[in-house]
């Protein structure tokens, strides 16, 4: 099976024209834009290590956290343009593009995309000792005292603070909000009891509920998920509006070449479908994309987010600059 992929791949490189012959001739960067330990650090080292195998070469994975995501991006916006340079993103930018009315770059013209690589729903969770017993119970919580519930995100942008938003505007009340740098410390703080609620992926998510680290109240999906059977979906629990699955994307800077754009798409496509990784992304509650591995699907998937999160944010209101 490997001999047979790996020999696809050398196939693909000799079709080539000289620059991407040679390509990968380095060590390759993926930079995450959040910190480690979220779903979208976990989310790029299994794809890493699957694609470095195809590859041969190794993927050294870069958090470079901050702005919902949007500090990473931009650095890799302006990385070479040689293909040792990735970015792996979620929908976050997308909705960047609304909600950060002076962003730096486009995402649709000085990133290049490469595919698109898993999709994870979410789950609204808390500090273990929260006292609301179900979804209804805690939306007339937050209905009654809003402001003196902490909400936790990984930023504005980030796919935690999307679903605070919606959450908070179909319960008609604002909780006080508590920014961190990515999933990993948000659910830390929820762990330690330092803050009273999250949404986040079930990715990382699933496995703080099922030790009992953090209690979940629904999750965002239109039905329920096998690694968190006994949590109800958002509308079962009575509050309307809130499917939220967050898919992630691989990007190169605009200006790679597509010859070097279709080895790293054809690596992530074999990489996604490897039974390893099949298995590891469904231990954490998240589905490889093979079929969307390609630079045209994360373009449509890019664009249709951006139209759908714009008129969301706007009617919120709520921007970053
Ligand atoms: C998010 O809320 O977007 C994620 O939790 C950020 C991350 O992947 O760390």
């Amino acid at each position: 099976m490997r001999t047979a992929l790996l020999a696809s791949v050398v196939a693909l490189f000799a079709s080539f024209p000289a620059q991407a012959q040679d390509f990968p001739k380095r060590p390759i960067t993926m930079i995450v834009p959040f910190a480690a330990g979220g779903p979208t650090d976990t989310v790029a080292r299994v794809t890493a290590e699957n694609m470095s195998r195809l590859l041969g070469q190794s993927i050294i994975v870069e958090n470079i956290a901050g702005a919902g995501g949007t500090t990473g991006s931009l650095r890799a916006v302006r990385a070479d343009p040689d293909g040792h340079t990735l970015l792996l993103h979620h929908l976050g930018l997308a909705t960047a593009v609304t909600l950060y009315r002076k962003l730096a770059f486009d995402p649709t013209t000085d990133l290049k995309p490469v595919g698109v690589v898993s999709d994870a729903n979410m789950a609204i969770i808390a500090r273990p000792d929260y006292a609301a017993a179900t979804m209804a119970e805690l939306a007339a919580d937050i209905r009654k005292r809003g402001d003196q519930i902490t909400f936790a995100h990984a930023g504005l942008g980030a796919a935690s603070q999307l679903c605070g938003m919606l959450l908070m505007s179909q319960l008609q009340k604002q909780m006080t909000v508590v920014p961190f740098r990515g999933g990993g410390p948000v659910l830390q703080a929820l762990t330690g009891k330092q803050v009273d609620l999250g949404c986040e992926q079930a990715t990382t998510a699933a496995p703080q509920v099922q030790s009992n680290s953090v209690k979940a109240y629904a999750v965002t999906s239109a039905s329920r998920l096998p690694s968190m059977p006994t949590v109800p979906t958002a509308a079962e629990g009575g509050v309307n509006g809130l499917e939220i699955s967050v898919w992630h994307g691989l990007y190169v800077p605009a200006k790679t070449p597509d010859a070097i754009v279709q080895i790293l798409s054809k690596a992530l496509g074999e990489a996604l479908r490897d039974p390893t990784l099949v298995k590891r992304f469904a231990d954490i509650a998240t589905d490889p994309t093979p079929t969307k591995a390609t630079p045209a699907a994360l373009a449509a998937t890019l664009k249709s987010d951006i139209e759908r999160w714009r008129p969301l944010i706007n009617a919120a209101g709520q921007y970053a600059d």
